[in-house]
């Protein structure tokens, strides 16, 4: 308990009202849910029908697979191709003890699962989200819930329940929404971690939750095996990393059955956007301001460097990474709505969850320069 009330105490969801959810969703509806890394937008992962309304809400394209969750390793059936080959089995297993938690893997789907989930895939992404509300809701779910990140397509994604209802960001999508379950603040604030498990070994899809190098220890492997730095021009600054590995799978003339097909679909095209334009801050580079414009500290700035800006959003009174990124979208939005000209943000090494951090920051950014 916080005396001066910084802190908002969130009262679990009752009972009953996950019930009630587990009903909406059963009866084919649309819900908002708390995970420990951003809300998601749930349907029934075996209802095509309700899958469906979750491109139509997010206005997401048909061919971007969705994220199925499970509440326990013994549901794996649920969503993948059970029992797994040997070597598939083997990766994980390298991997299955960060379960609960902000990890994605991509495994042969089962047939069970609708192929508007897998965009017609022959895989499917899936993880145990760790957030209590959306296992305790997972528990009561007999079938396994689609949920991507509950923001229009490209949008911020939301890390509090109050960015789900829609009225501010995403007009449209509210309307499909038939209820939020309100968790408090995520405490990741960007997505889980997507790597994909291949007979020719586990690759890096999307940087999240979970740090590469966490992965790649597991595993047995190095960051650039996992992150597939081999390929030529990739390079983990300046360009997202899933970005530099397209691009460079573009450059070596690399088709949709080939690397390319690695990335996570959609990841080429997502960008994480807010309206205002958006530049990364470079110290080796001053760049001249606009009357209005915000800025987005890592951690506090001096007085004098404060005064350059209309807001300033300080995420972090250490620059710790973690407070970073559970801060970060919620930032984002703010001052997307603050009527500034341009959002200035801070870099970090893409190390640890600054791998994640940047990838976002970079994706939000790119709209803009291009
Ligand atoms: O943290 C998260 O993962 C959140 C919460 C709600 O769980 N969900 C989330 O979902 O971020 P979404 O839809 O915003 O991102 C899903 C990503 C997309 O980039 C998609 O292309 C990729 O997962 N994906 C889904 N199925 C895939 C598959 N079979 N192969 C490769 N990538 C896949
Ligand atoms: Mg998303």
């Amino acid at each position: 308990f916080h005396p001066f009330g910084l802190m908002t105490l969130i009262q679990p969801p009752a009972d009953e009202v996950l019930d009630r959810a587990a009903a909406l969703l059963a009866a084919g509806k649309l819900i908002a849910i708390p995970t420990e890394t951003v809300y998601g937008l749930a349907a029934n992962a075996w209802d095509r029908d309700a899958v469906a309304k979750i491109f139509a809400a997010k206005q997401r394209p048909a061919t971007n697979p969705l994220i199925v969750h499970i509440a326990a390793i013994d549901q794996m059936d649920r969503a993948v191709m059970m029992p797994l080959a040997p070597e598939l089995q083997r990766q994980l297993d390298c991997v299955v003890d960060l379960w609960p938690g902000p990890l994605t893997v991509v495994l042969p789907r089962s047939n069970r699962i609708s192929d508007v989930v897998t965009a017609g895939r022959d895989t499917v992404a899936v993880r145990i989200p760790s957030h209590p509300v959306a296992l305790r809701l997972l528990r009561r779910c007999p079938f396994p819930i689609a949920a991507p990140s509950a923001n229009r397509s490209n949008y911020v994604s939301p890390t509090m329940a109050e960015h789900c209802d829609g009225a501010m960001d995403q007009p449209g999508i509210h309307q499909f929404i038939e209820m939020v379950i309100d968790g408090g603040d995520c405490d990741f604030g960007v997505e889980s971690t997507i790597v994909a498990l291949r007979p020719e070994g586990p690759r890096l899809l999307r940087p999240g939750g979970v740090a590469a190098e966490t992965l790649a220890e597991r595993f047995g492997i190095t960051v650039p095996q996992l992150t597939g730095e081999q390929l030529p021009g990739l390079h983990l600054t300046g360009t997202p990393l899933t970005d530099a590995v397209a691009e460079s799978a573009a450059e070596a003339g690399v088709t949709a059955d080939g690397t390319a097909a690695m990335l996570a679909p959609g990841m080429m095209k997502e960008h994480y956007s807010p309206t205002t334009p958006l530049m990364l801050y470079d110290t080796a580079r001053p760049m001249s301001l606009p009357a209005r414009a915000g800025r987005i500290a890592f951690k506090p700035l001096s007085v004098q460097e404060a005064a350059c800006y209309a807001a300033v959003e300080t995420l972090s009174d250490s620059g710790d990474l973690h407070e970073v990124a559970k801060g970060l979208f919620a930032a984002l939005r703010r001052l997307d709505h603050a009527e500034l000209d341009l959002i200035v943000i801070d870099c970090c090494e893409p190390v640890g969850i600054g791998m994640a951090i940047m990838d976002r920051i970079h994706r939000a950014a790119a709209t803009h320069s291009k």
